[in-house]
């Protein structure tokens, strides 16, 4: 089984094409990286998953299942969560306050229960700190707190979008050893990533996006094409 299947994807926003036809495939249990220079559209597919920006052709499937034209609430309801760009949580409310907001399709308390003490689980600072205001949280700990609001929904697919951006480097290792153990609780994730060595050795596939479409892809050896050395030596642009 796939669990999304991305096919021949044209979107962009209100009129302006940024993606010109892509593919993409992530397979259960799998991390699939997407990276690329700053505009080349991996944030729009991102949001287009998450039906946040206009999809004017091609279709989406998750688990065998049409959701190119679904609303947000009920791509959440099937199992797909979103960390976006930039982290934002809310900082005026407490730490439990904002996981407890990532659960709020939930209806039934107890299951609301049961994916708070798994967040505190893997997020041990989060439920030393539940009751603080996520002001006074710090770089790391805000992420934590991002990827632990999304993964109040118990999602099977999560969307990361860069989330090492403006983490220290100690930080960012943990990051990703924190998202390949997501993978090992047997989630699907993709991340867009600007650090592109990084996403490739932590994926199980990597797609190059230029200019809105798809460069090349592959797996952990992609590193050694001659496009990602010469662009990425360093591991940054
Ligand atoms: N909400 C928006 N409205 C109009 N244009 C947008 C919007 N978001 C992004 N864009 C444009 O779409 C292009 C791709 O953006 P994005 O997907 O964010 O790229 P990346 O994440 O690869 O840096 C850019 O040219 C950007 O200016
Ligand atoms: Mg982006």
């Amino acid at each position: 089984m796939i669990m999304l299947e991305i096919t021949n994807l044209h979107a962009g926003y209100a009129g302006l094409e940024v993606l010109r036809g892509i593919d993409i495939s992530i397979s259960p249990n799998e991390i699939v990286a997407l990276i690329g220079p700053n505009g080349a559209g991996k944030s729009t597919v991102i949001k287009s998953i998450f039906n946040i920006s206009d999809v004017t052709s091609g279709s989406i499937v998750y688990k065998g299942e049409e959701i190119t034209d679904l609303h947000t609430h009920e791509l959440i309801d099937f199992g797909i969560s979103y960390v976006n760009q930039g982290r934002v949580i809310f900082s005026n409310l407490t730490v439990r306050e904002n996981l407890e907001i990532g659960a709020e399709l939930i209806r039934d308390r107890h299951v609301v229960e049961k994916n708070l003490s798994h967040v505190f689980r893997k997020f041990p600072v989060l439920k030393r700190k539940a009751g603080q205001l996520a002001y006074a949280l710090s770089g790391g700990e805000r992420q934590q707190l991002a990827l632990g609001r999304a993964l109040m929904q118990n999602p099977s697919l999560l969307l990361l979008d860069e989330p090492s951006l403006g983490l220290s480097p100690k930080l960012q290792k943990e990051l990703f050893e924190t998202i390949s153990q997501l993978r090992e609780d047997g989630l699907s994730i993709l991340i867009v990533e600007q650090n592109a060595k990084k996403a490739i050795q932590i994926a199980d596939k990597t797609y190059l996006l230029e200019d809105g479409k798809i460069a090349l892809s592959g797996g952990k050896d992609i590193i050694k094409h001659e496009k990602i050395k010469n662009v990425y030596l360093g591991g940054r642009y």
